[in-house]
Formats: structure tokens, C-alpha cells, sequence
């Protein structure tokens, strides 16, 4: 198979490790796969031993074999690098060559990651392996794409390696450039923290009590921009050998700045492994990857065909008929491949549990037929899928990297009933905007907001010149900016900023902080758009500066009883929107749910589509111009979505009334809109 011809086509794959089974099963396996609609296999991913028995002695002989066995049978590979499951001869008795925990304790073989990529000797055994692969394979026509090592970050996170230190301390050097100038950025005066070289600065390891968010953060920033540089040092090899497109499978949940990872990356790639309650993360993930690459189709790398597991802990048995939904659902986001995790269940090792098309013993397992399923669907909507893009939407939520860093260095609220999380909050306001009926785009905190009408911000507590700049300009034009909580209380180093209480936001938002105090457990309620919900969280009591900022909110007990939470500024053709305290509970997010609804009507959102709970529409543009809906009932329960015309069923071709369309359970439907 010709990748140039394969590509812009859904792709449906299975992670193979045929290196764990008998030579003599490949025929078979490969039978089969044909015989389910497989088309892609990812292999290589933790086969360094395998590929490189002992030091130096790398053949990829056994995995270039197999796949030239896939080639003939028309099914493409995703070749990866095995950085993820470093062989025992590199680590074995060197613990300096090993990730080190915040204590000093370094891993030891086993499992996974366990390796210090910042280790001088580490790092020269990667690249080895990884320009072996690409003189291997990197030319091989059945090859499609490759992958750089597998879920950086997973199951580690930040490195205290000897080797990380030192990197660190040269990293620190590079963007301050003299000591003073760190000092005097993180006023380090405070319990005499003052340094009088780099090579003083700490890494966060344990202290009596906490380190400065400023020291944190910066730390983090650094960890993160390691990881992302090791990617980047093994694409670029990559390159050198082959033209196929590279790239990273990630998860929303890893500590990466993913902005950054996928920068050198050519297409980005994630996987989940969603229980079918949990579809809205998922959509979350699709919007969020669709977002990384502009204008490119992502790669759902891996899910579980029925249930995930490993000896700890098992997730629920998907449903029957809930896997071609939340496969297709992925495609019509924008994947352009879905693939499962794995071929055969795994018959030794961590991952037993762990469900597959195959049974260890070779049979169909639980979720055989519903690959099958999904085979069938995506047959149907091929020439849909090929000949048509997500359409473009007005919607968006922020997604900052560096956000997420503050709010792990300094999550306020740690110790009272309201627990902060970025990413958790990333996703309920996607979730609110889904269940709005608002075709929505996650955008990255440097990327451009062209085509919107709406931008929603939470906790981005540093907001920068940059950021501020594209929002005024957003702003000007029409758009309607919603700041959410904890968003400009901070400068970029994480210290407070004196000119204000938000920076420079109160000036953009027409506000001025009156108080700036945890409101959580004080009692204190808000009043919104006729809603009332008790706040919470970390508070920022505004006071509108002046007649043109309209308070929208107001708190309605407690220490801060009578100032502003929410409010609302026009600025040029548009408004901004300032939500300084977090609405709670049920209450709390019917009451964000109606704020959302009455920003979308200001924005002038004309994408909005109308459908029960649990029913998602997935609009599409066809090359022609003309829109096509793809609609699934993704919770099982079946539901209606409303047509304001007339429609064809893509499928049987059958034409179906305006008015409202009823899906029975999982049911999926494409329809050309006339
Ligand atoms: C992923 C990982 C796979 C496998 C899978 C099981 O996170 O990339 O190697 O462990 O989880 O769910």
C-alpha cells in the first residue's frame, strides 16, 4: 500500500507485537486482521530488546519481515521507536543512568520508562536505536507514518536526575542571564532564598514546606522543554531517512506542554480509553488534537476494544454496540485513523487484564464483533469521511500550557471542599459547551482566533502581552472573550502584579479588585442571569470601573457581600467578560450554562445545533461547500436531533422531513443537509 494513496482515507489499526508470540501465528494474525477491515498495524513500540539483544547488535530483520508480510496484504505500519522500554543491558546496575524520583531514589529495571533520557550515555543508546530504525525502515513502502517513543511522561514525570540538574542550571542561566536578575524575578529575599550562582537553584526536591510557585513553574517549564527537545532530537534523525510523516502518541492527562511537543511533529496523535460514560473527555481529546495541527487530521493511536485493565484495576466492559459510535464519533471530529490497543491480549506481564481483538488463546474476544461493526460503519461513511473536513467552528476554549503549570504549582483551594484542576476545568467547560449543542475548537494559548465568535478562558493565571494582544484585536472585531477564574492574578514569573490585582486585565475588562480571598466555606453565594449558585474557590471581588462595565454577577453574602463576580465590558465591536469566582455544583453550572447560552447570542453564534443530551452532531464541510451532519447518540439511550429543513440520509440515500429525527441507542446517522 502506497501511503501517498493512503492518506486523507480513514485508516482502521491495531497495535501488533508479533515478537511475543510464535513466528508461525503471523499468517494467521494477518489473515485475520484483512478479514476485520484492519488496514493499519503500529508495531515497535517497547521491542528495543528484540531489535538490539545486547549492546551495539541491532537487527530489525524480524520486524521488517513482518512487515512486509503486511505490505503484501495491503495493511501499512506505524513504525516506533522503542525509547519507552530501555533494554536491561542500559540500565542494569547503573542507577545514575536511571529516572530519579524528587527524593534521589532512581527507578530500577522493570516495567516502563524506567531510563533517564538526560543521561549522557541514555541518551546516545536512544538515538542509536532510533537512526537504525530510520535506515531500516524508514524506507519501506509499506511504512505510513512514524512514531517517537510512546506516551512521554505517563507513568513519570519530572526527572531530578544528576544530568537533569546540571541541565536545568544551564537552562536557568539561558533566560535570566545573570543571578540577580533571577533574585529579583522571583524576589527571592523571601525566607532568604537568595542565590548567589545558578548552580545554587534547587530543583524541587523536598523542602520543610513549599517552593516558590516562581521556582516550580520554571522547573516544570524546564522539564517539559527536555521531553519535548527529545522528541525533536529523534524526529530529526527520522527525518534524515525517511519522508513519512512523524509523530507522538499522547493523553490530555500527561504532564507535557503539548502545545510544545507537537510543534516538530507532523501530525499529532493521542489515545483514551474511555468507558462509555466518559465520551465527552473524549470529544474533549479529538477537539483538543484537531487543535495541535491546524488543518490536519489527528490519529486516535489506541483504544480498548471492550474494557481496560491491568493487575491493579479493570474499567467496565464497554456496552455492546458502543464501540463503532465512539470510533466513528472520532472520525468525524477530524481522526483520520482509529486504532485499537492491541492485537492479542497480552498472556504474561501488567497488562493481563487488558482487553483485545484476540483472547491470549487466539479467539475472538469480547470486542471481535464489535470491530467488525465499526468496520461496516466506516465502509458506509468512507466516501463521506474522504470527501469532507469538521466544519469550521465559532466556539473555542483556551488551552494554556502554561496555565496548567501555575495551577499545579499553586492549585488554591487545595485544602477546602473545592478541589482546582486545570485540565479537570478544561473539560467541564467543553463539556457545558457540548451540551449547548456548540460545535467547539480547543485553542492553543499561542494560536490564532480566526473564525471565532466566542473564546472562553479559565485559569490562566499569567496572562501574557501576546495573549492580551490577539484577544483586544478578537475583541474589536466582534468577538466576545469570557475570562474565567484565577485568569490574570499572576505575572510570568507566578508573582502578584502590582499594578493591579489582574494586571493588565483590569483595564481591558473595565474592573478594579477590591478583594482577592479564598470564598470557599464562607457561605458566600452569586447572582446571575436569575440563577443563584453558591461560590467558590479563590475569589476576585471586582468593582466596574466605570458606567460602561455592567455587572452581571453579584455576590450575594459573605465578606465580600455586594461586589461584583461577574461582569461585562464592550469593547470596539465586542465585549469581555470577567468571571472572578467559581459558581458551584449543579446550580453553578446552570448558571455557566446560561452565560454561555447569552455570550453565544451577543457573539452572534450562528453554529448550533439542537439535540437531547447525549446526542452529538459532528458538522461537516464537503469539498463541494456543501454541509453534511454526522450524528451519534454516544450515551446509549437514544435521543432526537432537530432538522430545520429538509435532509437526505447519506446512507440509504432516503430523503427525511425537518423536524425532529429520532436515533434509537449507539445509533449513528449521516445526513446531507439541503
Ligand atoms: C496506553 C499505553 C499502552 C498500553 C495501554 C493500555 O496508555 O500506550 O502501551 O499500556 O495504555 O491501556
Amino acid at each position: 500500500m502506497n501511503p501517498a494513496t493512503t492518506i486523507g482515507k480513514p485508516l482502521h489499526g491495531v497495535s501488533y507485537y508479533p515478537d511475543l508470540w510464535p513466528v508461525s501465528e503471523i499468517d494467521r494474525d494477518i489473515t485475520l486482521m484483512r478479514e476485520l477491515g484492519i488496514n493499519m498495524v503500529r508495531m515497535g513500540d517497547f521491542a528495543w530488546a528484540k531489535m538490539e539483544p545486547s549492546e551495539g547488535k541491532i537487527s530489525l530483520d524480524f520486524h521488517l519481515r513482518v512487515m512486509d508480510k503486511l505490505h503484501v496484504a495491503g495493511i501499512a505500519t506505524v513504525f516506533c521507536t522503542p525509547t519507552a522500554g530501555p533494554p536491561i543491558w542500559l540500565t542494569h546496575n547503573h542507577p545514575e543512568r536511571c529516572f530519579t524520583l524528587t527524593d534521589g531514589t532512581p527507578m530500577s529495571h522493570g516495567s516502563r520508562q524506567h531510563a533517564s533520557y538526560d543521561h549522557p550515555y541514555v541518551r546516545t543508546a536512544c538515538m542509536r536505536i532510533v537512526e537504525a530504525i530510520g535506515r531500516s525502515v524508514g524506507h519501506h513502502p509499506g511504512l505510513i507514518a512514524l512514531q517517537i517513543d510512546n506516551e512521554l511522561k505517563c507513568h513519570v514525570d519530572q526527572d531530578f536526575n544528576e544530568f537533569s540538574i546540571k541541565a536545568w542550571h544551564a537552562w536557568l542561566e539561558k533566560r535570566f542571564r545573570t543571578i540577580d536578575q533571577l533574585n529579583e524575578a522571583w524576589c527571592t529575599g523571601i525566607w532568604s532564598m537568595r542565590y548567589e550562582r545558578f548552580d545554587q537553584v534547587p530543583a524541587p526536591r523536598p523542602t520543610p514546606f513549599a517552593h516558590s510557585p516562581s521556582l516550580t513553574t520554571a522547573w516544570q517549564e524546564f522539564t517539559y522543554e527536555r521531553i519535548a527537545e527529545f522528541c525533536d532530537e529523534q524526529a530529526a534523525i527520522l527525518r534524515k531517512h525517511s519522508s513519512v510523516p512523524i509523530t507522538h502518541n499522547t493523553h490530555l492527562y500527561f504532564p507535557l506542554n503539548f502545545e510544545r511537543i507537537f510543534r516538530n511533529m507532523d501530525f499529532a496523535s493521542f489515545d483514551d480509553y474511555p468507558n462509555s460514560a466518559q465520551y465527552p473527555r473524549l470529544l474533549m481529546q479529538c477537539d483538543m488534537l484537531r487543535a495541535a495541527k491546524p488543518g490536519k487530521s489527528f490519529w486516535v493511536m489506541e483504544t480498548s476494544v471492550a474494557h481496560n485493565g491491568w493487575s491493579q484495576n479493570h474499567e467496565p466492559a464497554h456496552p455492546k454496540g458502543y464501540l463503532a459510535p465512539q470510533a466513528i464519533a472520532c472520525y468525524a471530529s477530524g481522526a483520520q485513523t482509529v486504532a485499537y490497543w492491541l492485537w492479542r491480549q497480552m498472556r504474561a506481564g501488567a497488562e493481563m487484564p487488558h482487553s483485545a481483538i484476540l483472547s491470549s488463546w487466539g479467539k475472538p474476544a469480547l470486542g471481535f464483533d464489535e470491530v467488525k461493526d465499526v468496520t461496516r460503519r466506516l465502509n458506509e461513511l468512507s466516501p463521506l469521511l474522504s470527501n469532507s473536513v469538521p466544519a469550521p467552528t465559532e466556539v473555542a476554549v483556551t488551552w494554556s500550557d502554561t496555565g496548567r503549570m501555575m495551577m499545579r504549582s499553586e492549585p488554591l483551594g487545595m485544602n477546602v471542599a473545592h478541589k482546582i484542576d486545570y485540565t479537570l476545568t478544561i473539560e467541564k467547560w467543553h463539556r457545558l459547551l457540548l451540551e449547548a449543542g456548540l460545535p467547539r475548537d480547543v485553542r492553543f494559548e499561542t494560536a490564532s482566533l480566526k473564525g471565532l465568535r466566542l473564546l472562553i478562558t479559565p485559569y490562566m493565571p499569567s496572562v501574557t502581552e501576546a495573549f492580551l494582544k490577539q484577544v483586544r484585536a478578537f475583541v474589536e472585531q466582534g468577538g466576545v472573550w469570557i475570562a474565567g477564574p484565577l485568569t490574570g492574578h499572576r505575572t510570568s514569573e507566578q508573582t502578584v502584579p502590582l499594578e493591579a490585582g489582574l494586571g493588565k486585565l483590569e483595564e481591558f475588562a473595565g474592573v478594579e479588585t477590591v478583594y482577592s480571598f479564598p470564598i470557599s466555606g464562607t457561605g458566600a453565594s452569586g447572582e446571575a442571569l436569575g440563577a443563584k449558585a453558591p461560590l467558590s474557590g479563590w475569589c476576585v471581588a471586582l468593582r466596574a470601573r466605570d458606567d460602561e462595565t455592567r455587572v452581571i454577577g453579584k455576590i450575594g453574602s459573605g465578606p465580600a457581600d455586594g461586589l461584583a463576580f461577574i461582569t461585562d465590558r464592550p469593547v470596539g465591536r465586542g465585549r469581555v467578560v470577567l468571571i472572578s469566582a467559581e459558581p458551584q455544583g449543579e446550580q453553578g453550572e446552570a448558571m455557566l450554562s446560561s452565560l454561555i447560552a447569552h455570550c453565544a447570542e451577543v457573539a452572534n453564534v450562528t453554529h448550533r445545533y439542537q439535540a437531547t443530551r447525549g446526542t452529538v452532531v459532528f458538522p461537516r464541510v464537503k469539498q463541494s461547500g456543501r454541509r453534511a451532519w454526522i450524528v451519534i447518540n454516544l450515551d446509549g439511550k437514544g435521543g432526537t436531533v432537530t432538522l430545520s429543513g429538509k435532509a437526505t440520509d447519506i446512507v440509504s440515500g432516503k430523503p427525511i422531513d425537518a423536524g425532529d429525527l429520532t436515533l434509537t441507542p449507539y445509533d449513528v446517522r449521516a445526513v446531507d443537509l439541503d
